[in-house]
Parts: structure tokens; sequence; C-alpha cells
């Protein structure tokens, strides 16, 4: 299975920094938001990747390409561990890059790779969700999808405050052994309170199948003239099947300052080198 990953949004939620830099771009720690969601899809078994790009994301491809200069200067000083480092980044998986010419939603982005994907089922992801999780969060919607043969969307439980930032969904249990395995009836972008038909939100992971290119070709832009998943499928699930899956694993929406700043903190204090200074740093604020 190919995966695309979806990094062509100009990252208003992110500004000044996105001016010049790509949101997937930000740091946790030390590696980029997006070499996380590259690590995910090649641990669940993906070779592949398509990133669908737009203007100014340079700072992306040249990170997964090589960079010889560099590769020059920690050679001529010696430093073989950081070489290999930057090597790996390289070989993690092939990479191919698409342009979105216009910011026409975000299955339209997707739609740009069908070409490449053909009559293939394929794994999408959105550049802003890191997942931590002992089976990689992309495999479990693989798994979902390989008993199932439908497509698939990850979805999360999220606070009333919250719904009005995501896809939302209406789901009954499909599979009376598993209780994270939901029947798609209802799906809603971004709603109130009021019109949130529970508080199971859609995270960036889908599983996408040759139907739902279909369904995107048939999609009627929204008010904002944009092309959304939710959107497509909704439209699908009026006569088609689709599950939702309640992924096990911590998310964080990197495309949110807070979500950002939560992942800063729990992956600072896992980090091998700077962990346990960290953790006594916090301890000594939560004091003052
Ligand atoms: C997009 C989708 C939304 C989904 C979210 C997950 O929204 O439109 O349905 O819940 O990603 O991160 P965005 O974050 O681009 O506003």
């Amino acid at each position: 299975m190919k995966a695309i990953i979806a990094v062509a949004g100009i990252g208003t939620r992110f500004l000044p920094v996105t001016k010049t830099l790509p949101k997937e771009m930000l740091p946790i720690v030390d590696k980029p938001v997006v070499h996380y969601l590259v690590e995910e899809a090649v641990a669940s078994g993906i070779k592949d990747i398509i990133f669908i790009t737009s203007i100014g994301k340079h700072a992306l491809e040249d990170y997964f390409d090589r960079n010889f200069e560099l590769e020059y200067r920690l050679r001529e000083k010696g430093k073989n561990d950081l070489l290999g480092m930057i090597g790996d980044i390289q070989n993690m998986a092939n990479f191919y890059y698409i342009r979105q010419k216009e910011p026409k939603g975000n299955a339209h982005a997707i739609m740009q790779a069908q070409n490449l994907i053909g009559d293939e089922t394929c794994l999408a992801m959105f550049g802003d969700d890191i997942v931590v999780s002992k089976k990689p969060c992309a495999k479990q919607l693989i798994d979902v999808y390989n008993q199932h043969k439908c497509p698939v969307l990850a979805l999360e439980r999220v606070s009333e405050d919250k719904v009005s930032l995501y896809g939302i969904v209406d789901g009954v249990n499909a599979d009376n052994q598993n209780k994270r395995l939901f029947e798609l009836k209802k799906i809603v972008e971004k709603p109130s309170v009021k019109e949130a038909p529970s508080n199971l939100s859609i995270i960036g992971r889908y599983i996408i199948t040759s139907d739902i290119f279909r369904e995107i070709k048939k999609t009627k832009p929204g008010k904002n003239g944009e092309v959304g998943l939710t959107e497509t499928f909704a439209g699908f699930i009026k006569n088609n099947l689709a599950y939702g899956y309640e992924f096990e694993g911590t998310r964080y929406d990197c495309g949110s300052k807070i979500g950002f700043l939560k992942a800063n903190v729990a992956f600072g204090l896992k980090h091998p080198e700077i962990g346990k200074e960290f953790a006594s740093y916090i301890k000594s604020m939560r004091k003052n």
C-alpha cells in the first residue's frame, strides 16, 4: 500500500513562523512533525510515500533528500554517528512529490495523487497529527481494511469544547467483539456543540479506496470552494459501507499551538539526551 501525505496547507494557525517555514517542518524536539508521520507509515509496512505539496514547501523536500555538503562537512569532522543519522532519513522510503496548484480542499489535494495510485487502496495522512501507540495508528486502520475491505477513518473521542475543530461522526458499533469499530452513519465537518452527533472526531488518517476517489470527483465544493474528505465520506456512506476505528494510542494535533506544545513536552520528557534534565526542570517550575 502507498501513502499520500497532504502537506499543502499554508499554516495560518501558526503565523508568523509559517510565513517561511512549512508547519510540517516545525520541530518536535529535534525532528520535524512530518518525520514522525513518515516513521508511522514505514512502521505500518509502507515503502512509497507521495507528498502533496504546495508553493513554499522546499524545506520539506530537501529534508528527505541528500545534503551532500552537510555529509561532506560531517565526514571531515569525523562525526560518523550524525552522518549515519542524516543518511537514514533519505532512505526511509521512496518519496514522490506532487504540487496542489490551488488550495481547493483536502480531498482535492488527495485527488492529485490519483494517477500514481490507479485503482489501488491507499493510506491518506494529514501532516498535522502525530500518534504515539504500540501498534502504529496507520497499521491499526490497515488491519481493519484487510478484514472488511472498505474505507476506514481513524477516530478519537474529544471534549465538547473541541468538537467544532474537527469532522465529527455518528456511528453504530459494527462488531460486538470490538468496541472500537463503528459503521459510519453520519459525518459533519466542524459542527457546533448543538449539531455534533457525538464526540467522536476524525483525525488525519484515512484508508482511501478507488470508490472514494470516484466519490471525490462527485463531491461538490462547499461554501468555501473546497472539496473535503468529510463531505466526500458523508456522500459515500449514503449508499456504501465505511468504518471508523477508535484507534489505540495518544494523538497530538500539531496543527494547533497547544497540541504542538503538548507534543514537545511529551517527546522532550522521553528524549534520551535531555529527558531527565527536562523532567527536573518541569518539576521545579511546578514548585514556583
Ligand atoms: C481536517 C479535516 C477534519 C479533521 C481534521 C483532523 O481539518 O477537515 O475533518 O477532523 O483535519 O486533524 P483541518 O485540521 O485541516 O482544519
